[in-house]
This record gives structure tokens, sequence and C-alpha cells, in this order.
């Protein structure tokens, strides 16, 4: 199969396009490298020690995009790029919803125009409203969205679906994931954030490597075992392969469908900090602060329904997330920039 990956060179994608290449398909990369470096497409040809061809431009680009389509026969595509910080969203909604919006917009466009009907788009498990029971399934509520990241996930989606529904011969995944951690075990590609990290994991690593003095634990007052937030962390290498396993699904099955990308295990953040420091035997000061505005205090998936469907389950446990995130950040303290 040759796969076309949206945003191939950020964190899921990079790790995504090393299993596809492992896998044996043909990958091209379109990437406006916005909040990436090149260098983990590099390392991808390097660790694979297979190439893949990378055009660096906007997704919005249509010229662009009829370029690649005419230059590649592109049998799917999975659909990584859009911007993802969720206060960033909140002070910037217009370059949100033109980004995330307008690239998926265009590139389903195209994709018409060329002939190409296969689809895996990144979703979020932010698409699910709060107060919803856990475990959630693609049945739980969604809507309600507390940011405009949130809501750009959300109108792409239901865009998707009217889409599939409008012409048959649409395959289209969403892929709900959940909190992504971890990184390949070779530590040679992994989370690289542009300055203070938004998420806990590449938080916690700073801390550990020295970048960041203590970590801020938002909030111990929730209503959970120890008080901290729960979440449903996925090592990214397992939730790479999962986009393999829609790809395969979207050959054969019509229309558009939603897939949670989980554990089904809630871990709080305190059992972060504990695993990630007894793992590694190393320090992690942290405070408790405030709560995060608009956080729930717990999230996991119900991820039975990728089980049955896809064939797809998660295999890796919070102990080799914390480590391999701990290889990457210890043998790349700066991240790419080295
Ligand atoms: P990332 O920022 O590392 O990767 C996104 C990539 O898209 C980057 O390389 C960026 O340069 C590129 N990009 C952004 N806008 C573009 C555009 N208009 N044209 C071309 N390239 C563009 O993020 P990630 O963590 O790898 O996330 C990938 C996708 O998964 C995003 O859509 C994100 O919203 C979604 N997602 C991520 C998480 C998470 O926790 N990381 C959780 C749920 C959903
Ligand atoms: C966040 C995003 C969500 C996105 C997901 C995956 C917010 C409000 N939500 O969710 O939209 O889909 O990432 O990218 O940003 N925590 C701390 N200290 C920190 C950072 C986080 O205590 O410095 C806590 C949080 O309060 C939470 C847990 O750690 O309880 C995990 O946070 P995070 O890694 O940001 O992931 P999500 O909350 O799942």
């Amino acid at each position: 199969m040759h796969v076309l990956v949206t945003g191939g060179a950020g964190f899921i994608g990079s790790h995504t396009c090393l299993e596809l290449l492992e896998a044996g398909n043909a990958v091209t990369v379109v990437d406006n490298l916005c909040n990436s470096s090149e260098e983990s497409l590099r390392r991808v040809q390097e660790l694979t020690g297979k190439p893949l061809r990378f055009y660096e431009g906007d997704v919005r680009d249509e010229a662009l995009l009829q370029r690649i389509f005419a230059e590649n026969a592109i049998d799917c595509v999975i659909h990584f790029a859009g911007l993802k910080a969720v206060g960033e969203s909140v002070s910037m909604p217009w370059e949100y919803y033109d980004n995330n919006l307008g690239s998926t917009l265009v590139l389903t466009k195209v994709m018409k125009q060329a002939g190409v009907k296969k689809l895996i788009f990144s979703s979020s498990a932010t698409v699910y409203s709060a107060g919803n029971q856990m475990p959630l399934t693609e049945e739980s509520t969604t809507g309600n969205c507390t940011n405009p990241y949130g809501w750009t996930k959300y109108m792409i989606e239901q865009i998707l679906q009217g889409i599939a529904f409008a012409d048959p011969q649409w395959h289209i995944c969403l892929l709900r994931y959940f909190t992504p951690i971890g990184a390949h075990e070779s530590g040679r590609i992994g989370e690289d954030p542009q300055g203070i990290p938004n998420n806990l994991m590449p938080y916690i690593t700073q801390v550990a490597v020295g970048r960041r003095e203590q970590l801020n634990v938002f909030g111990d007052d929730y209503d959970t075992p120890d008080g901290t937030g729960v979440r449903d962390y996925i090592h990214v290498v397992d939730l790479a392969k999962g986009h393999l396993a829609a790809a395969k699904y979207a050959q054969t099955h019509a229309g558009c469908e939603a897939f949670n990308l989980g554990t089904g295990n809630g871990y709080s953040v305190l059992d972060m900090v504990h695993t990630f420091v007894d793992t590694n035997r190393v320090c992690v000061p942290y405070a408790i602060t405030d709560r995060r505005p608009g956080d729930l205090a717990v999230c996991y998936a119900d991820p039975d329904k990728s089980a049955r469907l896809l064939g797809w389950k998660a295999e890796k446990n919070l102990v080799d997330m914390c480590r391999d995130a701990w290889n990457w950040q210890s043998k790349n303290p700066m991240g790419y920039q080295e």
C-alpha cells in the first residue's frame, strides 16, 4: 500500500511512518514543519533502512496536494496534520479553525479529485462530552467541547461523516486517541514539544533531565483514589500500530466509523510520577497546584470495539511507557535540536 501521511514529521506521525515502512508500505509525507523537524524523518529512514518521500508544505496548499497525488499512486491517507495545544487554541481560535478544518477540507477535496477515498483521521478523546460514564465507548455522548481545539476535532468528525454519507465510496476511520506518551524503544524518535510542555509526560521527562525545576500537579482534590486526575495513557508505538490496523480495515469497510485507541486502564498523575521515578531511578520533584481549567477528574477508554473490528489491542504497559519516554529524553535532552 502507498500511504500519504500528513503531519508525518510530528510525534505520532513519525512513529506511524516507521511502522508503515517496517510493514512494507510505501510512505509519502507532507508536513509544513510548524511543530516538528525533518530530523525525525531522517531518523525514521535510518532506523528502518527504507526511504520515504517528503514534501515540505502546507496541507491547505491545494496545488501542492494536487501535485503530490499526481506524482504518487496513493492508496490511503493518514491525516495527522493540525494544531493541538488546548490552551493556545483558546487564545488563537481562528488559527485552529483555519488550520485544522482548512487542511481537512482541502485534503478531502483533492482526494476526491484523485479518486482516493480511504482516510484515517486523528481525532481525540476530547470529542467526548463531560458527564459521560466511564469507560467511554464510541457511543458515549460527544460535543459540548470546552475549547476551540476540541471543537475542531468534533467538527471534522461531522464533516467526514457527511462526506461518507453522501458518497458510499469513502472508507473513513476516526481514531479517538486517549493520552499518547512514550517513544520508540530505540530512543531515536520521540516527543519534542516546542516551549513549555502542556502535557504531563513531556513535563516529567524535562524535569528529570534538568530542563525544568519541578512538576506542577494540577489538583489533588479530585474524586479519585489519590485525588489527582486519572487518564488512559497509551504508548505511542501501540497507537502507531492502531493506524496500520485501521488502514487495513478501511481497505474493505465503507462508511465512517469511530474507534477508541486507548488501553482501558486509568492511572493518576501520582501513579505516573511514582512509576517514572521507580522505573528510571531519577528524581522528579513536584508541587501540588490549582486544577487546570477544563480538566476532567477521570477519563479512560473502552477499547473493545477496536479489538473486535480492527483486531488491535494496546500491548505495552506503564513501565514500558515510562522507560521509553526517559530513554528518548535522556539520549536527546534538547529533543531534535542537537
Ligand atoms: P505534532 O504537532 O507532533 O504533529 C502534527 C504535525 O503536523 C507536525 O509535524 C506539524 O508540523 C504538522 N502540521 C500542522 N499543521 C500543518 C499543516 N497545515 N500542513 C502541514 N503540516 C502541518 O502532534 P502529534 O502529537 O503528533 O499529533 C498528531 C495529530 O493527532 C494531531 O492532529 C493531534 O491533534 C492529534 N492528537 C494528538 C494527541 C496527543 O496527545 N499528541 C491526542 C489526540 C489527538
Ligand atoms: C490533554 C488535552 C486533551 C488532549 C490530550 C492529548 C488539555 C486540557 N487537554 O489531555 O485535549 O486530547 O492532552 O494530547 O490540555 N497534568 C499535571 N501537570 C502538568 C500536565 C498535566 O498535573 O504539567 C495532569 C493533568 O491535569 C491531567 C494529567 O496530568 O490530569 C494528564 O494531562 P495531559 O498530559 O495534558 O493529558 P490530558 O489531560 O489527557
